[in-house]
Protein backbone atom coordinates (compact mmCIF):
# COMPACT_ATOMS: atom_id res chain seq x y z
CA UNK A 1 0.00 0.00 0.00
CA UNK A 2 1.66 3.32 -0.98
CA UNK A 3 1.77 6.18 1.52
CA UNK A 4 -1.09 8.02 0.09
CA UNK A 5 -3.25 4.73 -0.05
CA UNK A 6 -2.20 4.54 3.95
CA UNK A 7 -3.20 7.96 4.51
CA UNK A 8 -6.74 7.83 2.82
CA UNK A 9 -7.12 4.28 4.66
CA UNK A 10 -6.56 5.50 8.01
CA UNK A 11 -8.12 8.74 7.39
CA UNK A 12 -11.65 6.45 6.77
CA UNK A 13 -11.03 5.64 10.37
CA UNK A 14 -12.44 8.48 11.66
CA UNK A 15 -16.02 8.26 12.02
CA UNK A 16 -18.14 10.69 12.71
CA UNK A 17 -18.08 10.18 16.68
CA UNK A 18 -14.73 11.76 15.98
CA UNK A 19 -10.82 10.80 14.90
CA UNK A 20 -9.37 7.53 15.97
CA UNK A 21 -7.79 7.33 19.28
CA UNK A 22 -4.22 6.67 17.30
CA UNK A 23 -4.84 10.01 15.44
CA UNK A 24 -6.11 12.03 18.32
CA UNK A 25 -2.88 10.45 19.87
CA UNK A 26 -0.44 11.25 16.83
CA UNK A 27 -1.80 15.11 17.04
CA UNK A 28 -0.17 15.16 20.13
CA UNK A 29 3.34 14.61 18.92
CA UNK A 30 2.76 16.30 15.77
CA UNK A 31 5.85 19.36 15.81
CA UNK A 32 4.14 22.25 16.07
CA UNK A 33 4.17 26.39 17.19
CA UNK A 34 1.93 27.80 19.42
CA UNK A 35 1.25 31.78 18.21
CA UNK A 36 -1.46 32.49 21.05
CA UNK A 37 -1.17 31.70 24.58
CA UNK A 38 -1.71 34.10 27.08
CA UNK A 39 0.66 33.18 29.74
CA UNK A 40 -1.39 34.11 32.94
CA UNK A 41 -4.14 31.77 31.13
CA UNK A 42 -2.15 28.78 32.07
CA UNK A 43 -2.67 29.35 35.89
CA UNK A 44 -4.06 26.65 36.75
CA UNK A 45 -6.49 26.59 39.46
CA UNK A 46 -4.93 24.55 41.78
CA UNK A 47 -1.36 26.39 41.18
CA UNK A 48 -3.69 30.09 41.61
CA UNK A 49 -4.65 28.46 45.56
CA UNK A 50 -1.03 27.54 46.14
CA UNK A 51 0.27 30.63 45.17
CA UNK A 52 -2.50 32.83 46.89
CA UNK A 53 -1.57 30.43 50.24
CA UNK A 54 2.09 30.96 49.67
CA UNK A 55 2.56 34.93 48.75
CA UNK A 56 -0.59 35.56 51.27
CA UNK A 57 -2.87 36.87 48.34
CA UNK A 58 -7.10 36.37 49.77
CA UNK A 59 -9.23 35.14 47.39
CA UNK A 60 -13.09 34.80 47.58
CA UNK A 61 -12.52 30.90 46.98
CA UNK A 62 -11.69 28.73 50.00
CA UNK A 63 -11.83 25.49 48.41
CA UNK A 64 -10.69 23.54 44.63
CA UNK A 65 -14.06 23.10 43.87
CA UNK A 66 -15.61 26.90 44.87
CA UNK A 67 -12.46 28.12 42.89
CA UNK A 68 -13.95 25.48 40.10
CA UNK A 69 -17.63 26.16 39.79
CA UNK A 70 -16.09 29.43 38.67
CA UNK A 71 -15.44 27.97 35.51
CA UNK A 72 -18.27 28.65 33.17
CA UNK A 73 -18.44 31.87 31.06
CA UNK A 74 -21.19 33.91 29.35
CA UNK A 75 -18.60 35.98 27.25
CA UNK A 76 -15.10 37.27 26.92
CA UNK A 77 -16.04 39.71 30.02
CA UNK A 78 -17.45 37.22 31.91
CA UNK A 79 -13.90 35.33 31.60
CA UNK A 80 -11.39 38.21 31.49
CA UNK A 81 -13.76 38.91 35.19
CA UNK A 82 -12.08 36.22 36.71
CA UNK A 83 -8.43 35.92 35.11
CA UNK A 84 -7.64 39.66 36.10
CA UNK A 85 -8.46 38.88 39.55
CA UNK A 86 -6.59 35.23 40.10
CA UNK A 87 -3.56 37.16 38.80
CA UNK A 88 -3.28 38.81 41.72
CA UNK A 89 -1.75 35.48 43.16
CA UNK A 90 1.32 35.95 41.02
CA UNK A 91 3.65 38.46 43.10
CA UNK A 92 7.29 37.49 42.44
CA UNK A 93 9.83 36.56 39.77
CA UNK A 94 9.68 32.93 41.34
CA UNK A 95 6.22 32.99 40.18
CA UNK A 96 6.51 33.80 36.78
CA UNK A 97 9.34 31.26 35.88
CA UNK A 98 7.45 28.61 37.48
CA UNK A 99 4.22 29.38 35.51
CA UNK A 100 6.23 29.56 32.24
CA UNK A 101 7.81 26.28 32.77
CA UNK A 102 4.44 24.55 34.11
CA UNK A 103 3.24 25.50 30.49
CA UNK A 104 6.17 24.75 28.47
CA UNK A 105 6.03 21.18 30.00
CA UNK A 106 2.45 20.82 29.22
CA UNK A 107 3.13 22.35 25.63
CA UNK A 108 6.22 20.11 24.72
CA UNK A 109 3.79 17.09 25.67
CA UNK A 110 1.78 18.25 23.12
CA UNK A 111 4.69 18.31 20.54
CA UNK A 112 5.18 22.02 20.41
CA UNK A 113 8.52 23.28 19.23
CA UNK A 114 8.54 27.22 19.43
CA UNK A 115 6.13 29.32 21.73
CA UNK A 116 5.21 33.06 21.23
CA UNK A 117 3.74 34.24 24.63
CA UNK A 118 1.73 36.69 25.53
CA UNK A 119 1.70 38.84 29.19
CA UNK A 120 -0.76 41.36 30.57
CA UNK A 121 2.13 43.65 32.28
CA UNK A 122 -0.16 46.68 32.42
CA UNK A 123 -1.87 44.49 34.94
CA UNK A 124 0.84 43.44 37.14
CA UNK A 125 1.82 46.91 37.69
CA UNK A 126 -1.43 47.56 38.45
CA UNK A 127 -1.01 45.47 41.48
CA UNK A 128 2.41 47.00 42.14
CA UNK A 129 4.40 44.30 40.60
CA UNK A 130 7.96 45.41 39.08
CA UNK A 131 7.88 45.64 35.25
CA UNK A 132 11.36 43.90 34.99
CA UNK A 133 10.88 41.62 37.79
CA UNK A 134 7.94 40.01 35.55
CA UNK A 135 10.16 40.20 32.56
CA UNK A 136 12.99 38.53 34.48
CA UNK A 137 10.93 35.57 35.65
CA UNK A 138 9.42 34.71 32.64
CA UNK A 139 12.53 34.78 29.97
CA UNK A 140 14.03 33.10 32.76
CA UNK A 141 11.67 30.26 32.31
CA UNK A 142 11.77 30.66 28.41
CA UNK A 143 15.36 30.09 28.89
CA UNK A 144 15.06 27.09 31.28
CA UNK A 145 12.47 26.11 29.45
CA UNK A 146 14.52 25.76 25.90
CA UNK A 147 17.16 24.02 27.72
CA UNK A 148 14.85 21.43 29.07
CA UNK A 149 12.45 20.82 26.24
CA UNK A 150 14.45 22.57 23.26
CA UNK A 151 11.32 24.79 22.48
CA UNK A 152 12.10 28.16 21.19
CA UNK A 153 9.95 31.19 21.28
CA UNK A 154 9.54 34.61 23.04
CA UNK A 155 7.20 37.46 24.98
CA UNK A 156 4.52 39.82 23.16
CA UNK A 157 3.83 42.27 25.42
CA UNK A 158 0.25 42.69 25.22
CA UNK A 159 -1.57 46.28 25.29
CA UNK A 160 -4.93 45.58 27.41
CA UNK A 161 -7.43 47.55 25.68
CA UNK A 162 -9.87 48.65 27.84
CA UNK A 163 -7.15 50.34 30.13
CA UNK A 164 -6.14 54.34 29.28
CA UNK A 165 -4.04 54.37 26.72
CA UNK A 166 -1.61 56.50 28.50
CA UNK A 167 -1.10 52.65 30.74
CA UNK A 168 -0.80 51.43 27.35
CA UNK A 169 2.09 54.27 26.95
CA UNK A 170 3.68 54.16 30.37
CA UNK A 171 4.46 50.16 29.67
CA UNK A 172 6.18 51.05 26.21
CA UNK A 173 8.17 53.79 28.51
CA UNK A 174 9.45 50.53 30.51
CA UNK A 175 9.94 48.41 27.85
CA UNK A 176 11.83 50.53 25.42
CA UNK A 177 15.05 49.57 27.13
CA UNK A 178 14.34 46.21 26.80
CA UNK A 179 12.62 45.81 23.54
CA UNK A 180 15.90 43.32 22.12
CA UNK A 181 14.57 40.71 24.75
CA UNK A 182 11.07 40.62 23.54
CA UNK A 183 9.23 39.26 20.58
CA UNK A 184 6.23 41.57 19.92
CA UNK A 185 3.33 43.87 21.11
CA UNK A 186 -0.23 42.43 20.85
CA UNK A 187 -3.68 43.88 21.90
CA UNK A 188 -6.21 41.83 23.47
CA UNK A 189 -8.90 42.18 26.34
CA UNK A 190 -12.26 43.43 26.15
CA UNK A 191 -12.76 43.99 22.74
CA UNK A 192 -16.20 45.72 21.48
CA UNK A 193 -16.11 49.31 22.47
CA UNK A 194 -12.02 49.24 22.37
CA UNK A 195 -11.26 49.80 18.05
CA UNK A 196 -7.48 48.80 17.39
CA UNK A 197 -7.68 52.98 16.06
CA UNK A 198 -7.07 53.64 19.47
CA UNK A 199 -3.91 52.10 19.53
CA UNK A 200 -2.19 53.48 16.25
CA UNK A 201 0.28 55.24 17.90
CA UNK A 202 1.19 52.84 20.44
CA UNK A 203 1.87 50.29 17.57
CA UNK A 204 3.86 52.62 15.60
CA UNK A 205 6.05 53.21 18.73
CA UNK A 206 5.53 49.57 19.32
CA UNK A 207 7.35 49.08 15.40
CA UNK A 208 10.29 51.96 16.34
CA UNK A 209 11.15 49.47 18.62
CA UNK A 210 11.78 46.77 16.47
CA UNK A 211 8.71 44.47 17.41
CA UNK A 212 6.58 42.55 15.80
CA UNK A 213 3.08 43.57 15.89
CA UNK A 214 -0.07 40.94 16.52
CA UNK A 215 -3.63 42.17 17.54
CA UNK A 216 -6.49 40.52 18.81
CA UNK A 217 -9.63 41.42 16.30
CA UNK A 218 -12.41 39.79 15.05
CA UNK A 219 -13.07 37.69 18.45
CA UNK A 220 -15.99 39.66 19.80
CA UNK A 221 -15.86 42.90 17.49
CA UNK A 222 -16.96 43.28 14.14
CA UNK A 223 -14.72 42.65 10.97
CA UNK A 224 -14.17 46.66 10.63
CA UNK A 225 -11.85 45.67 13.40
CA UNK A 226 -9.67 43.19 11.65
CA UNK A 227 -9.49 45.88 8.81
CA UNK A 228 -8.54 48.42 11.77
CA UNK A 229 -5.86 46.27 13.07
CA UNK A 230 -3.97 46.01 9.35
CA UNK A 231 -4.46 49.38 8.20
CA UNK A 232 -3.60 51.09 11.44
CA UNK A 233 -1.78 48.63 13.63
CA UNK A 234 0.31 46.84 10.55
CA UNK A 235 -0.76 43.94 12.11
CA UNK A 236 1.05 41.14 10.64
CA UNK A 237 -1.11 38.02 12.07
CA UNK A 238 -4.56 38.95 13.55
CA UNK A 239 -5.71 37.08 16.43
CA UNK A 240 -9.33 35.05 16.71
CA UNK A 241 -10.08 36.55 13.76
CA UNK A 242 -13.71 34.78 13.42
CA UNK A 243 -15.65 38.20 12.37
CA UNK A 244 -13.71 38.63 9.68
CA UNK A 245 -15.40 35.79 7.71
CA UNK A 246 -18.29 38.52 7.51
CA UNK A 247 -16.28 40.39 5.06
CA UNK A 248 -15.49 38.42 1.90
CA UNK A 249 -13.20 41.69 0.50
CA UNK A 250 -10.87 41.11 4.07
CA UNK A 251 -10.93 37.47 3.70
CA UNK A 252 -9.58 38.37 -0.22
CA UNK A 253 -6.82 40.82 1.46
CA UNK A 254 -5.67 38.45 4.39
CA UNK A 255 -5.56 35.95 2.26
CA UNK A 256 -3.71 37.63 -0.61
CA UNK A 257 -1.10 39.58 2.20
CA UNK A 258 -0.53 36.06 3.69
CA UNK A 259 -2.10 37.38 6.89
CA UNK A 260 -2.33 34.18 9.37
CA UNK A 261 -5.13 33.36 11.93
CA UNK A 262 -4.51 32.10 15.10
CA UNK A 263 -7.67 30.42 15.70
CA UNK A 264 -8.92 29.06 19.35
CA UNK A 265 -11.36 26.57 18.82
CA UNK A 266 -11.94 25.89 22.69
CA UNK A 267 -11.70 29.28 23.84
CA UNK A 268 -14.53 30.45 21.02
CA UNK A 269 -16.52 27.84 22.49
CA UNK A 270 -16.32 28.36 26.28
CA UNK A 271 -16.41 32.18 25.52
CA UNK A 272 -19.62 31.62 23.54
CA UNK A 273 -18.01 33.16 19.96
CA UNK A 274 -19.71 30.49 18.67
CA UNK A 275 -22.54 28.05 19.78
CA UNK A 276 -21.07 25.45 18.73
CA UNK A 277 -17.54 23.87 17.38
CA UNK A 278 -19.18 23.25 14.09
CA UNK A 279 -20.30 27.22 13.59
CA UNK A 280 -16.39 27.98 13.67
CA UNK A 281 -15.80 29.42 10.36
CA UNK A 282 -12.43 27.54 9.67
CA UNK A 283 -13.69 25.65 6.63
CA UNK A 284 -15.04 29.06 4.61
CA UNK A 285 -11.48 30.17 5.51
CA UNK A 286 -9.89 27.45 4.04
CA UNK A 287 -11.96 27.74 1.16
CA UNK A 288 -11.23 31.77 0.50
CA UNK A 289 -7.12 30.72 1.51
CA UNK A 290 -6.95 32.40 4.53
CA UNK A 291 -4.13 31.02 6.43
CA UNK A 292 -5.26 29.55 10.01
CA UNK A 293 -3.56 28.04 12.44
CA UNK A 294 -4.39 26.23 15.89
CA UNK A 295 -3.88 27.35 19.43
CA UNK A 296 -5.36 27.43 22.88
CA UNK A 297 -5.18 31.14 24.22
CA UNK A 298 -5.87 30.43 27.61
CA UNK A 299 -5.77 26.61 28.47
CA UNK A 300 -6.18 26.38 32.31
CA UNK A 301 -9.24 27.85 31.76
CA UNK A 302 -11.05 26.71 28.62
CA UNK A 303 -10.66 22.69 28.93
CA UNK A 304 -7.50 21.99 27.29
CA UNK A 305 -4.02 22.71 25.77
CA UNK A 306 -3.05 22.92 22.15
CA UNK A 307 -3.14 19.16 21.50
CA UNK A 308 -6.61 19.02 22.71
CA UNK A 309 -7.35 22.44 20.27
CA UNK A 310 -6.19 19.97 17.48
CA UNK A 311 -8.25 16.95 18.56
CA UNK A 312 -11.53 18.94 19.09
CA UNK A 313 -10.73 19.79 15.25
CA UNK A 314 -10.43 15.78 14.67
CA UNK A 315 -13.57 15.08 15.75
CA UNK A 316 -15.62 17.61 13.92
CA UNK A 317 -13.97 16.03 10.92
CA UNK A 318 -10.56 18.20 10.04
CA UNK A 319 -8.86 15.86 8.11
CA UNK A 320 -5.33 14.41 9.04
CA UNK A 321 -3.72 16.51 6.38
CA UNK A 322 -5.84 19.28 7.01
CA UNK A 323 -4.15 19.25 10.93
CA UNK A 324 -0.75 19.06 9.48
CA UNK A 325 -1.07 22.26 7.49
CA UNK A 326 -2.23 24.18 10.35
CA UNK A 327 0.36 23.07 11.76
CA UNK A 328 2.93 23.85 8.88
CA UNK A 329 0.90 27.24 8.85
CA UNK A 330 2.20 27.90 12.61
CA UNK A 331 5.70 27.27 11.95
CA UNK A 332 5.97 29.43 9.10
CA UNK A 333 3.93 32.49 9.91
CA UNK A 334 5.68 32.30 13.31
CA UNK A 335 8.22 35.11 14.27
CA UNK A 336 11.26 33.10 14.76
CA UNK A 337 14.52 33.52 12.19
CA UNK A 338 14.51 31.82 8.86
CA UNK A 339 16.88 28.94 10.26
CA UNK A 340 14.93 27.75 13.07
CA UNK A 341 11.45 27.84 10.16
CA UNK A 342 13.41 25.60 8.46
CA UNK A 343 14.60 23.37 11.02
CA UNK A 344 10.67 22.87 12.54
CA UNK A 345 9.34 22.79 9.09
CA UNK A 346 11.80 19.66 8.33
CA UNK A 347 11.13 18.08 12.13
CA UNK A 348 7.22 18.26 10.67
CA UNK A 349 8.23 17.00 7.21
CA UNK A 350 10.14 14.03 8.55
CA UNK A 351 7.36 13.46 11.51
CA UNK A 352 4.93 13.01 8.58
CA UNK A 353 6.69 10.73 6.58
CA UNK A 354 6.05 8.38 9.49
CA UNK A 355 2.29 8.71 9.77
CA UNK A 356 0.94 6.22 8.34
CA UNK A 357 2.34 3.48 10.96
CA UNK A 358 0.71 6.09 13.82
CA UNK A 359 -2.29 7.31 12.19
N1 LIG B 1 -6.85 37.94 27.27
C1 LIG B 1 -6.70 36.65 27.57
N2 LIG B 1 -7.47 35.91 26.77
C2 LIG B 1 -8.11 36.75 25.94
C3 LIG B 1 -9.04 36.58 24.89
N3 LIG B 1 -9.50 35.38 24.51
N4 LIG B 1 -9.49 37.67 24.27
C4 LIG B 1 -9.08 38.87 24.64
N5 LIG B 1 -8.20 39.07 25.62
C5 LIG B 1 -7.72 38.03 26.27
ZN1 LIG C 1 -6.10 35.63 23.26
Amino acid sequence: MSESDATTASAANTTAAGASAAARQALLAMPKAELHLHIEGTLEPELALELAQRNGVQLPWNSLDDLRSQYSFENLQSFLDLYYQLMAVLRTADDFRDLMLAYLERASADGVRHAEIFFDPQVHLDNGLDFDMVVDGLLEGLRIGGERYGISGGLILSIVRDKPVESAQQVLDLAERRAEELLGIGLDSAEVGYPPSLFEECFARARSMGLHCVAHAGEEGPADYVTQALDLLHAERIDHGVHAIDSSELTARLAYDRIALTMCPLSNRRLQVVGDLHDLPIRRFLDRGVAVTVNSDDPAYFGGYIGANYQALADIGFSFDELEGFAKNSISHSFADEERKHQLLKELNDWQQDIPAKR
